[in-house]
């Protein structure tokens, strides 16, 4: 029987998120230190494909759940792979990537699964299934979990790497000429992206002179941090993080939970925090100097952070 293993990062997004959705840019990075893991193992003949989720207690068979994400997943890597008959396989998920938090925990649960199908399915170099096709699969599953995904979760995800992200064009990669500290802080309130994109797509319709200006600004912002980020100037990051979460707040994003947790990053030396992904809960980033980190992670910890990851963005 063989076994095969793959993973995928989850993710933050640094700057512009909900403006994204409206085509303004946005930028996001991996998050190795937390990540999904898909084993894969041969079963018995006849026995069809299962997909174990033990961190959602889910335990389901591919031919009975054929619109399940999970499912979903599956189903499109083994029709990209060519497998006509449904193969008799053990599929178990497992992710640390907090649920429902803003870290693409979906995203990289579908991406670790089509990962390891394909893996599985050991195709010669020149027909492996390229980082592009796994990410449309993943994108396809990400729209059934809410209607507009912009896409930039899959990209991050799939991709592993750094990305400015535009919806609808081809993500660019970016240079990071210093590395930086992130604190990643995890509110515990768990957060519908699907619900806060469409209370925010309802808001835009009543207001929509109001919410184009607030999606300028956060275009603004995220174009003048990723000159930032090009040159070096770690400086500006954090007023240009207090100035997109202000921008957020506006749109009504944050929340009590976040904004507590951003004021106790900044006084304990942060130089700027402002949720990530959906808000309304979920986590928070901060950028902080080095000597700073463990201050501003255990008065986040103390503060009543369910969980923190400390990352460095560039090598
Ligand atoms: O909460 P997350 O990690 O799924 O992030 C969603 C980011 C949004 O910009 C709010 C929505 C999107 O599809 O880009």
């Amino acid at each position: 029987m063989t076994t095969t293993t793959a993973t995928a990062p989850g993710k933050v997004i640094l700057f512009g998120e909900h403006a994204v959705v409206y085509a303004r840019p946005a930028i996001a990075v991996p998050v190795a230190k937390v990540k999904a893991t898909a084993t894969l193992t041969d079963a018995l003949a006849g026995t069809g494909c299962t997909i174990s989720a033990p961190d959602i207690c889910a335990h389901i068979r591919l031919s009975s759940h054929q619109q399940d994400p999970l499912a979903l997943a599956v189903r499109l890597a083994i029709e990209e792979a060519g497998i006509e008959a449904e193969p008799d396989w053990q599929i178990t998920v497992r992710s640390d990537i907090p649920i429902a938090g803003g870290m693409g925990s979906g995203a990289a649960v579908s991406a670790a699964m089509a990962n390891a199908v394909f893996a599985h399915c050991r195709f010669p170099a020149h027909r492996r299934p390229t980082d592009e096709t796994v990410n449309r699969i993943v994108y396809e599953v990400e729209k059934r979990h809410h209607a507009h995904p912009s896409g930039i979760d899959n990209t991050v995800v799939v991709y592993a790497q750094p990305v400015w992200f535009v919806r609808g064009q081809p993500p660019q990669r970016f240079d990071i000429a210093r590395p930086f500290h992130l604190v990643i802080a995890d509110t515990g309130v768990a957060s519908s992206t699907a619900a806060v994109v469409s209370d925010v797509r309802r808001a835009r319709e009543r207001d929509s002179q109001v919410y184009e200006e607030i999606f300028d600004g956060i275009g603004e912002i995220t174009v003048a941090a990723r000159q930032a980020i090009a040159s070096g100037d770690v400086n500006a990051l954090g007023p240009l993080m207090q100035e997109n979460q202000r921008l957020l707040r506006q749109i009504n994003v944050s929340s009590e939970a976040l904004e507590r947790l951003i004021a106790i990053a900044e006084d304990a030396g942060a130089s700027g925090a402002k949720l990530s992904g959906a808000g309304r809960g979920g986590n928070l980033i901060c950028v902080v100097e080095s000597d700073s980190v463990e201050k501003v992670r255990k008065a986040l910890q103390t503060g009543g952070a369910v969980g923190t990851v400390v990352t460095q963005v560039g090598s």
